[in-house]
């Protein structure tokens, strides 16, 4: 193997962040060696699909939270074959998923052609599940399956009222919708974008509220208990204004964080309505955890709609696509096919 093509994020010093990644050819030198602190890279895999999440935005904008040192190859979703495997754990040619752990923020992600990463990341892909699929789910999928799974161990039911969810147009927004729709919840999804509404209906939700009028809920400490539960994708107020109107007993998870990292919320949801929080990580939780998560949207879990809102795009598009979800624009998911120019 000489060269290879791989997206490189350069560093930006704008004060607002922009995307200034391209297409260039790099070599061996970029990945992690055997031996390198990041982990031994182990695995060589040549990658044939990765996915669009708000991360790999921020990375290939040159946020430093994410990624420290530029330049850099984002792509926090990988799924290809084995080239080899320095562990003998994985036979050459074996299809395989990884997500989650340091890809695509410190070590090279699955916008290049090649990755390099330690055995203990690389999951083996279920045969039920294509490499389509896999990254249709992606992080942003696994993270809404994540969530949903913490709903249900918190005892929500379907006869028991309405879910709703935040940010419903972006990754993990529109597959929680799909997916609790699939499950028999009634879903209200919430959104930024007026002219989704139609696209969210279709997608599962039975009302759409827009982000305006769910936003002054936040200054309340407690309101009228419309919602079982909630899937919260955005973080900040958005959180506070799904607390004060959780039923008795009610539940929300939170995973992002695209409206603030900090909220300011009165007690009495909590200790008035018995109300749970319920944090979600999809890039830490051990390795059996994400082959039971990955085997379970192969199965029971299979969303035949998600080919339908996920778009698939080439090279040429990933730049924009990450801008517009950087800014908020995204809609459903992004497959990005390595093959397609
Ligand atoms: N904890 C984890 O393991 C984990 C895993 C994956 C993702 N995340 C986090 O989850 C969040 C969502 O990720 P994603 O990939 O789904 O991102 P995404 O595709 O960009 O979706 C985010 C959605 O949030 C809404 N939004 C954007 N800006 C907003 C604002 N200022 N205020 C309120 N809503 C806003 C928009 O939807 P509408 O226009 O429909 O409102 C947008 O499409 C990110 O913060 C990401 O880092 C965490």
């Amino acid at each position: 193997m000489n060269q290879w093509l791989a997206f490189r994020a350069v560093e930006t010093n704008d004060e607002k962040p922009v995307v200034k990644s391209s297409w260039q050819l790099v070599d061996d030198s970029c990945l992690p060696q055997i031996g390198h602190e990041k982990g031994e890279g182990e695995v060589l895999i040549k990658v044939c699909y990765s996915s669009v999440n708000y991360k790999d935005a921020l990375s290939a904008a040159g946020n430093r939270g994410v990624t420290r040192d530029y330049p850099h190859t984002p792509g926090i979703d990988a799924a290809g074959t084995v080239v080899s495997d320095a562990s003998g754990q994985f036979e050459e040619g074996a299809a395989v998923v990884v997500f989650g752990y340091d890809l695509g923020m410190n070590t090279c992600g699955g916008y290049g052609e090649y990755i390099r990463v330690p055995s203990a990341w690389v999951l083996a892909k279920p045969e039920e599940l294509s490499f389509e699929d896999s990254m249709r789910w992606g992080t942003a999928g696994f993270t809404a399956a994540l969530s949903v799974e913490k709903l249900l161990k918190a005892d929500i039911k379907p006869s028991a009222g309405k879910v709703i969810v935040t940010g419903a147009t972006g990754g993990v927004g529109s597959v929680a919708v799909a997916l609790l729709a699939k499950l028999g919840f009634e879903v209200v999804a919430v959104t930024g974008k007026e002219s989704a509404k139609e696209w969210l209906l279709t997608l599962g939700a039975s009302e759409v509220l827009s982000r305006d009028e769910l936003l002054p809920m936040a200054k309340k400490p407690m309101t009228r208990p419309l919602y079982q539960a909630g899937v919260d994708t955005c973080g900040g107020d958005m959180i506070a204004a799904v607390l004060p109107q959780l039923q008795y007993g009610g539940a929300l998870t939170t995973c992002g964080m695209v409206a603030g990292a900090d909220f300011s919320a009165s007690v009495f949801p909590f200790i008035l309505r018995g109300v749970d929080l319920l944090g979600v990580d999809s890039v830490e939780i051990p390795q059996t955890d994400k082959l039971l998560l990955l085997k379970k949207v192969a199965n029971e879990w299979q969303l035949p709609s998600l080919a339908d809102f996920t778009k698939t795009i080439g090279r040429a598009e990933l730049a924009e696509v990450l801008a517009n979800v950087l800014s908020g624009k995204g809609q459903g998911r992004y497959l990005l096919d390595l093959a397609q120019d």
